[in-house]
């Protein structure tokens, strides 16, 4: 069978994105689904989105916001707003949910593909990558012609072919000798401009990737936020998709 895999990326306890997106996929014949991490953090469904990613089989790698949630460091160079509703989310997950997310990794190759939240050279520092020279340090630890990565809640693409360059989301495929860096942008909390739902899929066979956004019940997850008694600039991000 032809493997097709939806790459996801900062769910960010986004319950109703999620769900649309699941659909999205399985509409389009996805096999596999593939998480570049942050899970939890921002919304009101942590254990909700934990709960279904699992049962996905969803291979995941870890997010700043899985690694905060999963441990009881100090919050105190956190800026208040991430600060309270990392400390909201603990709360809210189990011990066997704050084991799984304590237990993933940094970076792991599957099937191919490399997948890490941030950046490859020092993972652990969760930079952002913005910028050409981010994305350059980035490529020289970066061994498979694709990597995955999200962080800015951003999609999109850098290119190493003979230099380096930045391609707006379409679709595209690694040609010989090239590498893509590509940033799958945000499920549950876009900050393009664009409020639907961001991923990616993956064609094993064809080698393509292609970028989709996804409509969905932004109301309801707004509302859920505000049930939950969340900060309400994070309900009115998700309108705004800022
Ligand atoms: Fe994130």
């Amino acid at each position: 069978m032809d493997r097709k895999f939806a790459v996801l990326g900062d769910i960010h306890a986004n319950i109703d994105a999620l769900e649309a997106v699941i659909e999205d996929a399985r509409n389009q014949g996805v096999t596999d689904f593939i998480s570049i991490g942050d899970v939890v953090g921002y919304n009101s469904a942590p254990s909700e989105c934990i709960k279904r990613i699992r049962e996905l089989g969803c291979v995941t790698v870890r997010g700043n916001h899985d690694h905060y949630c999963s441990y009881d460091e100090s919050l105190d160079d956190f800026q208040p707003l991430a600060a309270s509703v990392i400390d909201w989310t603990r709360r809210q997950l189990s011990v066997d949910d704050r084991k799984w997310l304590h237990d993933l990794p940094y970076f792991r190759l599957h099937c191919g593909l490399t997948l890490v939240h941030a950046t490859l050279d020092m993972p652990e520092h969760w930079g952002y990558v913005f910028d050409l020279l981010a994305a350059e340090s980035n490529f020289s630890y970066q061994n498979t012609p694709i990597c995955f990565h999200g962080h800015t809640h951003v999609p999109m693409i850098y290119r190493r072919s003979h230099g380096i360059m930045r391609v707006e989301p379409c679709k595209i495929k690694a040609g010989f000798g090239e590498k893509l860096f590509v940033n799958v942008g945000s499920v549950g909390q876009p900050r393009d401009g664009d409020s639907r739902a961001a991923y990616v899929v993956y064609t094993a066979k064809t080698r393509e990737i292609e970028f989709f956004r996804v409509p969905y019940d932004i109301e309801t997850a707004m509302d859920r936020n505000r049930r939950a008694g969340l900060p309400e600039r994070l309900a009115t991000r998700l309108a705004q998709g800022r």
